[in-house]
């Protein structure tokens, strides 16, 4: 059976789109079952549609800091749809210890750096402003703390000597379509997962 999942955006969707794309080849695992958004104007929304892909809007904004209602209402629209794993794509929310613990093993994100180098925003600046030689991409498993958990596909490239950080960008964007790909394939097929320590 392949794993129904959902992916969480918040912007354009570029690497929701590649799961997509992914997840059309017959032995693909996981079944994009799901995309959800918390900008209601997310132009990645669309792009699902015209996609065929079940879509919901759950803006954060009436929720104001009430992050645990904004989850509640997340979690039963995961529920609703009988959703076994989450990817975070481009979602610009961070998520409560709770949210995540319920998810723990099954949420997965990609972070546009080599991690633990560069966690937070604006890392294609910042590796570029700190010299960095190679830069690149992390798809990790979700742990409470932001841009932190289990490495499950890491992909770098060349920080080339007249880049800018939208040039950077764009070279590392096309490596993230492809490890988020690959590593949504592991995690549904079950050869990456996160088990208890031993005590
Ligand atoms: C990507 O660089 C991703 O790594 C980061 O946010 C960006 C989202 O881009 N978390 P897109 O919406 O997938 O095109």
């Amino acid at each position: 059976m392949r794993k129904r999942t959902a992916i969480l955006i918040s912007g354009r969707g570029s690497n929701m789109s590649a799961l997509i794309d992914a997840a059309k080849a017959p032995d693909y695992p996981a079944e994009i079952a799901l995309v959800v958004s918390n900008n209601p104007d997310a132009p990645g929304l669309a792009r699902a549609r015209e996609a065929g892909i079940t879509t919901a809007a759950i803006d954060h904004r009436p929720f104001g800091k009430d992050r645990a209602g904004f989850e509640t209402a997340l979690q039963s629209i995961l529920d609703a749809h009988g959703i076994e794993l989450v990817c975070l794509a481009g979602f610009m929310r961070l998520l409560t210890a709770e949210f995540v613990a319920k998810w723990q093993g099954r949420m997965i994100n990609i972070h546009p750096a080599l991690l633990p180098a560069f966690k937070g925003l604006d890392t294609h600046a910042r590796a570029i402003a700190a010299g960095a030689k190679t830069h690149g991409a992390t798809v990790h498993f979700v742990v409470p703390e932001m841009d932190s958990g289990p490495i499950i596909a890491q992909a770098a490239v060349p920080v080339l000597a007249d880049d800018t950080p939208e040039r950077l960008a764009a070279r590392v964007i096309v490596v993230e379509h492809k490890i988020y790909a690959a590593a949504l394939r592991a995690v549904a097929e079950g050869r990456n997962r996160v088990e208890e320590e031993p005590d």
